[in-house]
Order: C-alpha cells, then structure tokens, then sequence
C-alpha cells in the first residue's frame, strides 16, 4: 500500500465533507449544500462506496483529494500535505528517480535534435529538400528541423556513447525493440526528415518524421512517453504564444509544415496537433493565451469534416471560433509557397461558424433539386435553431431562403419541426439559463453509456454485443471504450485496477464520476430498466455514429476526383448503408 492508499483507507469522504457542509442521507449515498456554489437545495452528492463527492449542479468534486484541493485552494501536493497530518500517515521522501528519469529523456530528446539538425546541415540533398519548400536556413534553424540518417543503430549509438542507456532510449521512444521476446533495439527514425515536438516550455518531447519521398505512414510520430501525450501538446506552441497573445488569436493547422510556412511568412500565431485530431486538453491549452481560434484545415474533404469536429469540441469549450478558407492549394503551405498575400487575406476575412456550415451544406448537397433542398434544410436547421437569439436565427433563415430561392416563412414553420433534444446531452441546443444559476456541463450520450458500465459491469456485454464499432467515436470517452474494450477481450471481466492503470488522471476521474451521474439521474433504478436504458442509449449511438458515417461517405464520393478512389468509396459506403437496415 502506498501513502495515497494508506490516506484514502483512513479518510473517508463522508467524514471530511461533513467537515465542512451538513450532509443528510440520501439513498446509498448522502447530499448537503454544495461548497461550491451558491447552493439552495442540497445537490453536492457524497458516494461513500466510491469515495467521492461531486456536484452535478456546478461540476465541481472528485475524492477526498480533489475535494481538499478545491475546498482548500491548495494543489495536489498541498492536498496529500493536510489530508496525510489529519490521517496521520508519514509522507516518503521526494522521489527524484522518477523526476530524474523525465529529465534524463528530455535531455536525450535535445541531443536527437542536435544530432540530427547536424546530419540534415551535412546533407546537400537534405538541405535542398527544405530549402525546396522555400524554408529559409534561419527557419530551419529555428525549428531545429532534422535529417535522421539511413542507419537502424546511428541514433542509438551515438546516444548510448554520450551516456543515455538503452533502457532510457527505449523509454522515450527513440528506439524499439521487434518484439518483447527479441531484445535487439533499433531506431524508430531512420531515413526520415525531422520535426522535433516542443511543450510549451520549449522542452522537446517527441518526433514527427517525414518519410523522404513518398510511402507510408507519410509522417511517424514518437510514441507517448514520460513526457509526450500526444492529446496535451500542440505543435508550435513555444514559438508561437507570444503571437498568440498579442494577436489574441490562435490558429490551428494540420500540419507541421503548415505552421512552419505561415511562421515564415509572419504569422507566428500557428500551432497544429501532432499525430492525433485536436482534443479537448489542448483547446483548454491554448486557453491560457487567448479565448479566440481560427481553424485553417485543409482545403478537402477529410479537412473540412475535422474541422466540423473540432468546431464541435470548441464549442463545449466556449471558445470564439473562426473558419479560415484556403483559397489556393491544399493546405496553409502550399497556399503560402504558391501566393503568401493570398494567405493573409484568408486569414484576414476567416468566416464564422455558420458561414462555414452554409458553404459546406451547398457543397455537399445540390440546391436545385428538390432532394438537394431537402438535405441542405436537414443539415442546417437544426444548426440554426440551436444559435440563440430569434434574430440571428432569422437572419439565416433570410439568406437561406434566398438561396434556396424559397420564401422564409416556410423556412421558420420547418424549423419548428425540429425537437429540441434532451437536455442532458452534449450537442443539444443550450436553453437560456434560469436566473444566475451555474452552467450545467451536458454529458454525451457516451459519457451515460460509461457511467452505466463503470456502475454494473456486467452490462458492459450488452453493450458488446450491440454497438456498432466505426470510427468517429466521441473523442471524450473513446480511449476509455477502447480501454475496457481492450481489457474485456484479454480477461472477460472488466477489472477497474486495471483499467486505471492505463488510464491518464484525468480519465480516472472520470472512472469517478460518471457512475455517479447514473445515480443522480436515476436513482433507486432496477436491474431491468438499466438494461434497457443502456439498449436506448446503444441504438441512439449507432444511430448517430452510422448517419454521420454516412454523410460523410456521401460527401468523400462527391469530392472523389480518381474514379477508382470513387469506386472504393462506393463499395465502402455499400457496407455503411447495410448498417443503417440494422438501426
Ligand atoms: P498531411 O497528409 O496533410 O501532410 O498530414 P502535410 O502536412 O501536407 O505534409 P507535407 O506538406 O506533404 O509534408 C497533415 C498532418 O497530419 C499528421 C502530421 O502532423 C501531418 O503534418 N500526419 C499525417 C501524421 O501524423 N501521420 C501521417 O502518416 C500523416
Ligand atoms: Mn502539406
């Protein structure tokens, strides 16, 4: 048992929060006044059995830690410090292995950089490449970019000579081993340009690497690693805050060479995700430099469906969102290369959110058929209902109208007919608020799928057996589905240890949280409702998952240039549309 451990087996939440608010019995668990808002009935919940206390009220709870850390406004360290003095518990010393371990793969991550930004300078064919995409030495130089040589041991010898052990350099994902069996390590970058990834801080963490040429996987990216989540750090960043700030604005880029051309070219306020589609921890991210994003995808179809995504997901974050339209070529950088005023110009008139949403309806549906129409008013009425105000909503009911050719008053009786949804799910119109009261976060259908496995994990079966496995899952909860789903086919139990352990802090917290939600939604529920609660939810998701699987398909077919991408895409979306009979 660790200290933790020990503190949590002699604290029980109950007692600590009684501390500080009356809790009355309720059910299995209790509830009082919430601590953290201006409470008027009691809605802090306290689960003795889990250890928690939550509020669903204002969001706001975790165990005994978090409560402490909130209650107390101290950090974590801060929190175990006064929880282990009132257990009575003997914190260890500081452990500088683990602490040393990360400083160790930083430094050994800043030496690959060195040691290929040297091999990229002594190769005319390396420098000629970058220089090719018109980089400047001074921007090479100033992302460190890289040349890693054609050699599977070059990295790791030069590495080990310089005193980073093999361990280490397996560690930070320089390095791999074939197989657990077979002990013989090789290097993960080899034959590739580099791109090194900085924190914020500017501490490099990982690699992109681009394949020289042509082939696959076009760029290899370092695993995750002591100090590299992929999902937590945004590419760029360090070179591009201040700009950030003084701008108040950050845009976002597919790809590296995107942010590299537009630093170039002066404008510095460019970051991009690396190896993953933006997540939520990096909106929140680049929340501590600016409140207002400019999405710059690439200019087709798989860009302009990861930009609805991630319009989507900054949203939930109440960021200010803009939409910058690449006028020439497919991406920031090949618009730069091919005409950088034209660039700043895009950046200067980046369009809002439903702009974006009109030019992708029209695009994707023909508004002179009848059908077309159809599909366009299915698509953005219920966009439109959910903006706020009856003005607004007006003013894009006249200009759909407009170009539709139709009259508004039929357009206004349409949007009618869209139901609000229920209110307990994310990507729900958000309802005026009632007085001052706090903003309620809004679980995703997924999230109550969760809580219901977390909760009786048996029902996990059910949802086995019945949810339809396509991509595009809700970015929220997909590692942890993916996680269960993992340790439900290597052991046919979901075991919660053990999915902790593969989980980041946060998703444990969610681990906490989300069977809770099920008891504050359905308290006192029988095994028999809960089963078929979960099949709703399961048909609703795949409902959701297929259609926009779907659309999506219908909208890649139409792009499909290369009538044999074209046929490929039709056979797949054959498979879609025998999925939708099922659902
Ligand atoms: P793209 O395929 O659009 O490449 O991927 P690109 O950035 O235009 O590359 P260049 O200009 O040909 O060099 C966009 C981004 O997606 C990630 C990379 O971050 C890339 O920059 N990506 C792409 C990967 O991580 N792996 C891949 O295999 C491909
Ligand atoms: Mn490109």
């Amino acid at each position: 048992m660790n200290h933790l451990d020990e503190i949590r087996a002699r604290i029980n939440i109950e007692d600590l929060v009684g501390g500080y608010v009356q809790l009355k019995k309720a059910g299995r668990n209790l509830k009082g006044l919430c601590p953290f808002h201006n409470d008027t009935r009691p809605s802090f919940m306290v689960s003795p059995e889990k250890g928690i206390g939550y509020c669903f009220a204002c969001n706001t709870g975790g165990d005994i830690f978090k409560f402490i850390q909130l209650v107390e406004k101290v950090d974590f360290p801060g929190a175990v410090r006064i929880l282990a003095d009132r257990a009575g518990v003997r914190l260890p010393e500081f452990k500088p292995e683990v602490h040393n371990e990360k400083l160790r793969i930083l430094k050994a991550n800043e030496a690959a950089t060195d040691f290929f930004a040297d091999h990229l300078k002594n190769s005319k064919k390396g420098m000629a490449y970058f220089t090719g995409r018109g980089l400047t030495e001074a921007t090479i130089k100033e992302f460190k970019l890289g040349l890693a040589p054609d050699s599977y041991t070059a990295l790791s010898d030069h590495l080990q000579k310089a005193d980073f052990d093999e361990k280490l350099l397996l560690d930070a994902g320089l390095i791999s081993q074939r197989t657990i069996a077979d002990k013989n390590t090789y290097d993960r970058f080899r034959n590739r340009y580099t791109f090194p990834i900085h924190d914020q801080q500017g501490n490099a963490v990982g690699f992109g690497g681009r394949i020289i040429g042509s082939g696959e996987p076009k760029y290899l990216n370092s695993p995750d690693t002591p100090v590299y989540n992929k999902s937590f750090v945004l590419y760029g960043l360090p070179l591009a805050k201040d700009a950030i700030k003084k701008e108040d604005l950050a845009i976002f880029v597919e790809g590296y060479m995107d942010v590299i051309a537009a630093h170039q070219a002066g404008t510095k306020n460019v970051v991009a995700t690396s190896g993953t589609a933006l997540t939520a921890p990096q909106l929140k991210l680049i929340k501590r430099y600016t409140r207002n994003i400019a999405f710059a995808f690439d200019a087709d179809s798989a860009g302009a469906e990861a930009t609805k995504r991630a319009i989507e997901l900054a949203q939930e974050a109440e960021l200010n969102i803009r939409i910058i339209q690449i006028p020439e070529g497919k991406d920031p950088d090949e618009c730069i290369q091919k005409n950088p005023e034209a660039w700043k110009e895009a950046v200067k008139k980046a369009v809002k959110v439903m702009d974006f949403y009109f030019a992708h309806a029209f695009l994707l549906y023909d508004s002179k058929d009848l059908e077309g129409k159809k599909a366009i008013l299915n698509m953005l009425l219920p966009l439109i209902k959910q903006t706020s105000t009856s003005m607004e909503q007006n003013e894009h009911l006249k200009r759909l109208a407009y170009e539709l050719k139709t009259d508004a008053k039929y357009l206004w009786e349409d949007l009618k007919k869209f139901k609000i949804q229920d209110f307990r799910f994310k990507n729900s119109p958000r309802e005026p608020a009632e007085g001052a009261a706090p903003k309620k976060e809004v679980f995703s259908r997924e999230e109550f799928l969760l809580g219901f496995i977390l909760e009786q994990p048996e029902l996990y079966e059910i949802v086995q057996a019945n949810l339809i496995d396509i991509a595009g899952f809700d970015p929220a909860t997909e590692k942890i589905y993916k996680t269960i789903k993992r340790v439900y086919n290597s052991r046919s139990v979901i075991d919660i240890a053990e999915l902790r352990a593969e989980l980041s802090d946060q998703e444990c917290e969610r681990l906490n949280i989300l069977p809770l939600l099920i008891e504050e939604y359905y308290p006192d529920f029988s095994q028999e409702a809960a089963k078929k609660e979960v099949m709703t939810l399961i048909r609703q998701i795949n409902r959701k998952n297929v259609h926009a699987s779907q659309k999506e398909f219908e909208f890649k077919i139409r792009a499909a240039q290369d009538p044999g991408e074209r046929t490929l895409l039709l056979n797949q979306y054959s498979q879609i549309l025998k999925l939708t009979s099922k659902i």
